[in-house]
């Protein structure tokens, strides 16, 4: 286990802000959040030790290396994002407390179900970006063989062997693809996914299995074919660059008017969102394995409309920041969400900070540009919180952002990384002098 307080146990960090001041400078990008946690649970389908580089240091990765812990497997730290995990004896049951914590742990159900034939595990937590339903994974993994029984709580899986099936998602789900993926490896025969998701992280750990011995086609498709081998081995694997976390620092150059490279960042992933920065007036340099984005300061932005879609679409997972860089285009912009019923939490907080924006169902009308202030906002999830970090960073004044654990949970070091690049921003504990706000809003 990590020898630091791991992150997922800090909750009670406050981020304060002061904006006003332009981006500059080189940013180095770290692994990807999303393709780290299912290349973990991937690492329980050997015996042999498995050894990971570029897994990105936030409060998820270190829940998932408890609960990987807890399950009796080891975990050893090498230092600069490198970690090996050796699993030769693995329960079945993951810890309460732990897995309804993060969502991302109903990976764990196909990853279990694969190597011990057992899986219970907690329903993952309370959500607030929409309902979440994972009932696609569960109706795969019956398909697969799985005998699944779901409580109020928790969902308890057995099988005595999982056998290749034909899965076709009613829509590309992330972690359901990857719960797919991770139960048919293992499984006899051929498993089948048709309107699979495609995102970088999905691919990410399609490659990993790849390196573990499985055989898998389409890879980067939406149609996935898996044929179950008998075991798989050890690997080596770097986990790529996190295309969000590289999205949101371009999206924060562009919105402070400044000029910002983002190393170790391959832009392909981030086609969609560098076409729509282009539109709204920015300039995009692609170099090798890096971009520069740049807005000279007078160079006013467009408003540019946006829906979000799955990969390669807009993320929805940008659309907060998104949002945010709007409230500073000279126009109307028209933001949709078409992936989740309930992305929009950010809005109250940056109407607080003075945005104009009106949402009519999952269609968001913001009016630019406006003049931010800071004031005390609390931050809902994740992306909302970087949302909330670039409003403040274009506002007069300083803006405290309550519940910042959140941002822990998908930005190493964020407020490391914008310093170095010019930004006035600070981790500090809640303030005395001022209470912080009592709501309170359970993970993601
Ligand atoms: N859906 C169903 N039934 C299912 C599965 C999904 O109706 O059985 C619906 C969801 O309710 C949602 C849509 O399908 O409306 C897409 O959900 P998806 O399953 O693809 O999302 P996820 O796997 O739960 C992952 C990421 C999210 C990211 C989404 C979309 C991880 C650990 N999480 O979630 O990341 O927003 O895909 O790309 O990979 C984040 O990193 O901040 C984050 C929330």
């Amino acid at each position: 286990m990590p020898a630091r307080k791991p992150l997922h146990r800090q909750r009670d960090t406050v981020l304060y802000v002061e904006g006003g001041r332009a981006l500059n400078g080189r940013v180095c990008i770290s692994g990807a959040k999303n393709a780290s946690l299912p290349i973990m649970a991937a690492a329980l389908l050997t015996d042999e030790p498995v050894r990971l580089h570029n897994v990105p240091e936030v409060a998820d990765t270190d829940l998932m290396r408890e609960i990987i812990h807890q399950l009796g497997g080891r975990v050893r730290s090498l230092g600069g994002g490198s970690l090996t995990i050796t699993t030769h004896r693995l329960a079945s049951q993951v810890p309460d407390e732990l897995g309804k914590r993060m969502r991302a742990s109903i990976v764990l159900l196909g990853a279990l179900l694969s190597r011990t034939g057992a899986a219970r595990l907690p329903k993952p937590g309370g959500d607030e970006i929409g309902a979440r339903r994972v009932e696609q994974h569960i109706r795969g993994l019956r398909a697969m063989g799985a005998d699944i029984h779901e409580t109020k709580a928790d969902f308890v899986a057995k099988c005595r062997h999982l056998k290749g099936a034909r899965v076709v998602f009613d829509l590309p789900t992330v972690t359901g693809t990857e719960n797919i993926i991770l139960a048919a490896v293992l499984a006899e025969g051929r498993t089948e996914i048709f309107n699979a998701a495609r995102e970088p992280h999905v691919q990410d750990l399609a490659r990993f299995l790849v390196k573990m011995g499985a055989q898998i086609h389409g890879i980067g498709t939406d149609e996935l074919v898996i044929e179950g081998v008998e075991r798989l081995h050890g690997a080596e694997h770097h986990v790529i660059p996190d295309y969000l976390e590289a999205g949101t620092y371009a999206i924060a150059a562009a919105a402070t008017g400044g000029d910002v490279t983002l190393e170790c960042s391959p832009p392909e992933d981030l086609r969609q969102v560098l076409l729509k920065l282009e539109e709204a007036g920015v300039q995009i340099e692609v170099g090798e394995g890096e971009f520069r984005v740049r807005r000279p300061r007078r160079t006013p932005l467009r408003p540019v409309d946006m829906g979000t879609w799955v990969h390669p679409g807009f993320p929805t997972d940008l659309q907060a920041q998104y949002l945010a860089l709007m409230t500073q285009a000279r126009g109307e912009s028209v933001i949709s969400e078409y992936l989740f019923e309930n992305r929009y939490q950010h809005v109250p907080e940056l109407m607080r900070m003075g945005a104009r924006i009106s949402v009519h169902g999952r269609t968001c009308f913001v009016h630019g540009p406006t003049e931010l202030h800071g004031t005390d906002v609390v931050v809902p999830d994740i992306r909302s919180g970087a949302a909330l970090v670039i409003a403040a960073l274009c506002a007069k004044g300083v803006t405290e952002l309550h519940h910042a654990w959140h941002v822990d949970r998908g930005y190493q070091d964020l407020a490391g990384k914008l310093s170095e690049i010019g930004a006035h921003i600070e981790r500090r504990k809640p303030h005395q002098r001022k209470a912080a706000p009592t709501t309170d809003r359970s993970y993601e």
